[in-house]
């Protein structure tokens, strides 16, 4: 399967698919508080997809084996793909939340970083550092510019801050398929790569981890941790290729003005 260029109706659809997976992100922050089951915030975000959104959780039966739950949940040294469970989160615990919707078979893809209570001071940092490695990775989009530019940004910060980059998992291209080419990882070189051109629609999602980057798979065959136990942190939007930049599908209210803080 080759990239896909975007038309401009499929745009307005996947504008519509990532409002919706933020409202998500936006609508779940009020119920993370200790106490509350990572099943119960799958709940919540599932009746919410559904019944008020009318669209569907992607998560829900992807892949092998079927992924049995509507978002993800990974908590602490969990990278990614965290399966909700009877799990109870308590004070200080960070974690990340992983919505996709598909509305009118467009997929919205986004996730964010939630702290239980009050952060601790590490995983504050680590999750700051995150977010700040996505929003380096998205500025360097724009027709011309390669993937590689975009890994690069990413790696050189996590890595200026003694931190390392999971390489196992990677960005994706998005629409009407889940996860489609390109494959947008988070190193790179500059210049190397595929170039990016006006149209096409990927995910940048770096995993970044306190340690060292290895990581595991447990036995359910989903959730990926860390090998050392470490903290693990992740961010995710969904970015269009613009005549002259980037437009972010997913960005939330509370974002606004972030390239004026970064
Ligand atoms: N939302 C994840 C991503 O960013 C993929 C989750 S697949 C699942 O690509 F099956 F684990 F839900
Ligand atoms: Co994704
Ligand atoms: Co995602």
């Amino acid at each position: 399967m080759e990239i896909q260029l975007k038309t401009a109706e499929d745009i307005a659809k996947m504008r519509v698919a990532g409002r919706l997976a933020a409202e998500v992100l936006d609508m779940i922050g009020e119920h993370i508080k200790p106490g509350v089951t990572t099943n119960q915030l799958n709940q919540i975000c599932h009746d919410f997809i559904v019944n008020q959104q009318g669209a569907i959780p992607a998560p829900l039966n992807y892949g092998t084996p079927p992924f049995p739950k509507s978002i993800c949940t990974s908590v602490n040294h969990q990278i990614c793909h965290g399966i909700p469970s009877e799990k109870v989160l308590k004070k200080g615990d960070a974690l990340n939340i992983d919505i996709t919707v598909i509305k009118d078979g467009y997929h919205g893809d986004t996730s964010k970083m939630f702290h239980v209570g009050k952060a601790t001071v590490p995983a504050q940092r680590l999750a700051d550092i995150t977010q700040k490695c996505m929003y380096l990775g998205i500025q360097q989009v724009r027709p011309g510019a390669t993937l590689g530019d975009i890994g690069h940004a990413i790696q050189v910060f996590a890595e200026k801050n003694h931190y390392s980059v999971v390489r196992e998992f990677c960005g994706h291209g998005i629409g009407t398929v889940f996860h489609e080419p390109p494959q947008v990882v988070h190193y790179g070189k500059p210049g190397a790569g595929e170039v990016l051109q006006e149209g096409m629609i990927f995910t940048i999602e770096p995993m970044i981890n306190q340690g060292k980057r290895h990581i595991k798979i447990l036995p359910d065959q989903w959730t990926a941790v860390t090998k050392d136990h470490k903290l693990s942190a992740q961010w995710e939007h969904t970015v269009l290729v613009t005549a002259d930049g980037f437009d972010i599908l997913t960005l939330r209210a509370e974002e606004a003005g972030w390239q004026e803080r970064i």
